[in-house]
């Protein structure tokens, strides 16, 4: 799996106000979707694209344009959702399919609770959003479940990793001949005992939606 951490001012300044306690929840999801805009731009570097032959006002010329089958942007529920604008803003042909997923509290593991996505992805580039990448379950799931239906690139956007997610992820991806992409705006300390990510943000869904 490929791992890029998108370092720039940018990211760092707004990731600390969505990080900070006091960051109410109108402004965290507007900074989450400022974010997600500005990783989308590096999830995008390999989107795939075909010559298009157009005609300017003086002279014709040949650029491109993003290629069919369309991309497909994946926001794991609930708190994919506070990415999805940012992402599809970016990525104009993009078309959605939706994820439910949650962690059990006690043991961690994810459960698939609600799925809406074309059958057949062959062929088809997906973007995965998901905020945190935690103990690595529910993203590991989520690709899984693409690469079966036939998607065959696959890019995970997350705001903030923890290297034991990184780690959990690359072991239980690792036989997959799919090419797996990671963006994260960072790569964070550790998990606690309880599953967050330390420093982190909190309970990204509730932070973005509140508390359930
Ligand atoms: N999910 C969250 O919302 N926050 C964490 O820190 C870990 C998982």
């Amino acid at each position: 799996m490929r791992v890029i951490v998108a370092d720039h001012p940018l990211i760092a300044h707004k990731l600390t106000y969505l990080r900070h306690k006091d960051t109410d929840s109108p402004t965290f999801r507007r900074l989450a979707d400022e974010l997600v805009t500005l990783l989308a731009y590096e999830a995008t570097r390999e989107v795939r694209v075909e010559p298009f032959d157009i005609v300017t006002p003086v002279a014709p010329t040949t650029g491109i344009r993003l290629s069919t089958p369309k991309p497909l942007v994946v926001p794991i529920l609930r708190a994919g959702l506070g990415m999805l604008e940012g992402m599809v803003r970016l990525l104009p042909t993009a078309e959605v399919g939706f994820l439910g997923m949650l962690r059990n509290e006690e043991t961690l593991e994810a459960v698939t609770y609600a799925n809406r996505l074309p059958d057949d992805l062959s062929g088809r580039q997906c973007y995965v959003l998901d905020p945190m990448l935690a103990t690595g379950g529910t993203l590991a799931m989520s690709i899984q479940y693409l690469v079966e239906r036939g998607a065959d690139d696959i890019t995970a956007v997350t705001l903030l990793a923890a290297p034991e997610g990184i780690a959990a992820l690359e072991g239980q991806l690792a036989s997959l001949d799919v090419p797996v992409t990671l963006v994260t705006a960072a790569v964070d300390e550790r998990l606690n005992e309880d599953g967050y990510i330390i420093p982190g943000l909190g309970d990204a869904g509730d932070r973005l939606y509140g508390v359930v």
